[in-house]
């Protein structure tokens, strides 16, 4: 068992040496492995006789308890250290000063959108979409503009080429589209804000090619005219967060209501600022009316059988006259100084109960 005990001392220095931990696998892999310098000379045990065999296994059990039990010692010793080197090197520092962080703001098209939508969610309308790329049909057909009327020319259509078939798609000019596409698909009584993006050719201060409009649909059995003027009295008051504003509706002519009504709202404007409420001025805001019988056919219902209002407001607008904004351009120019003025903080959902606006 001469050699044995070499082996051990060898064993033994380089396991003490070792000062990795993988240095220290490979030792314990070439003495106590399948094909480790131990494992051989215990296989060697067999050829030899019984009592020699005896006297050598245990001297052999011994070296390889004493091997295996340096191995640990020296793993925890390793294991350690390396611990310690790694808290050491990834101390954090917490008298840096922090990285300034620049912040984000929510934009006034998206503010007025959450706060238009909660407003009628209260009232127990759902929101309903529908495409921007629209067809003749549901742009103008079946809102009741009959061909080569006038008021097809007033909505500055932008076309999309002619189509295989003679048709030519377009932008929508309005939301007003998704009524019939929500009156095909649904079945009266109905209660649906249309929120959505709607192109007209045109551009100055408060006109873009691409703004966005809120559109208001209710179908029921008996809707009446004095239901839309509720309505939209709620709406303002909420949506302004002033009380008991004077409203007014003027007659007005849209082809798919009857009879149709712009809506002022009552303001003062002094010294150049536009206070809404009280005052001696009047404000356009939107344009509604009672739902034409002719719209109800074309989405397939009844106007014998269920009837309704209809309203449609530029986003836009009622945000520049809530927040002060003057020119409608600038809601598209990506101006982070602009956004960073007028924009709201991500952290403030607003609520009808929380507040719509801080
Ligand atoms: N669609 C109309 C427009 O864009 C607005 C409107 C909608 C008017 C619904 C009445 C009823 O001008």
């Amino acid at each position: 068992m001469e050699n044995a005990n070499v082996l051990r001392d060898d064993l033994l220095r380089a396991i003490g040496d070792a000062d990795t931990l993988d240095t220290l696998e490979s030792l314990r892999v070439a003495a106590l492995g399948k094909k480790g310098s131990i494992t051989a000379l215990m296989k060697s045990l067999g050829g030899m006789d019984p009592e020699a065999r005896r006297q050598a296994g245990q001297a052999l059990n011994v070296i390889k308890d004493e091997v295996a039990e340096a191995l640990d010692a020296r793993k925890t010793v390793l294991a350690r250290a390396a611990l310690d080197t790694r808290l050491e090197a990834e101390r954090l520092d917490m008298t840096l000063p922090v990285r300034p962080e620049s912040r984000g703001a929510i934009h006034p098209v998206s503010q007025t959108w959450e706060e238009v939508v909660a407003i009628f969610a209260q009232m127990g309308f759902d929101v309903a979409e529908g495409p921007d790329v629209e067809d003749d049909f549901h742009n103008f057909t079946a809102l009741n503009f009959p061909p080569g009327h006038p008021a097809r020319e007033m909505h500055d259509t932008f076309f999309l080429p002619e189509r295989e078939d003679g048709t030519r798609h377009l932008l929508r000019t309005h939301t007003s589209p998704v009524q019939i596409r929500t009156m095909k698909a649904r079945k009266p009584p109905l209660r649906i804000l249309i929120p959505g993006r709607t192109y007209r050719c045109d551009s100055d201060m408060t006109h873009t090619p691409m703004f966005h409009q809120f559109e208001g649909l209710v179908i029921d059995k008996a809707t009446h005219f004095g239901h839309l003027k509720g309505c939209l009295q709620e709406f303002v008051e909420a949506y302004f967060e002033v009380d008991a504003i004077p409203m007014r509706f003027r007659p007005s002519f849209f082809p798919f209501t009857e009879p149709s009504a712009e809506v002022d709202i009552g303001c003062s404007r002094k010294d150049g600022t536009l206070k809404i409420g009280a005052g001696d001025s009047w404000l356009e805001i939107l344009g509604c009316g009672m739902v034409h019988p002719n719209v109800l056919r074309s989405a397939g219902y009844d106007p014998e059988e269920v009837q309704g209002f209809a309203f449609g407001m530029g986003l836009e607008r009622i945000a520049m006259l809530k927040y002060g904004i003057p020119d409608l351009r600038t809601f598209f120019e990506s101006d982070l100084r602009w956004l960073r003025h007028y924009g709201f903080s991500a952290l403030d959902v607003p609520t009808v109960q929380g507040g719509l606006s801080r």
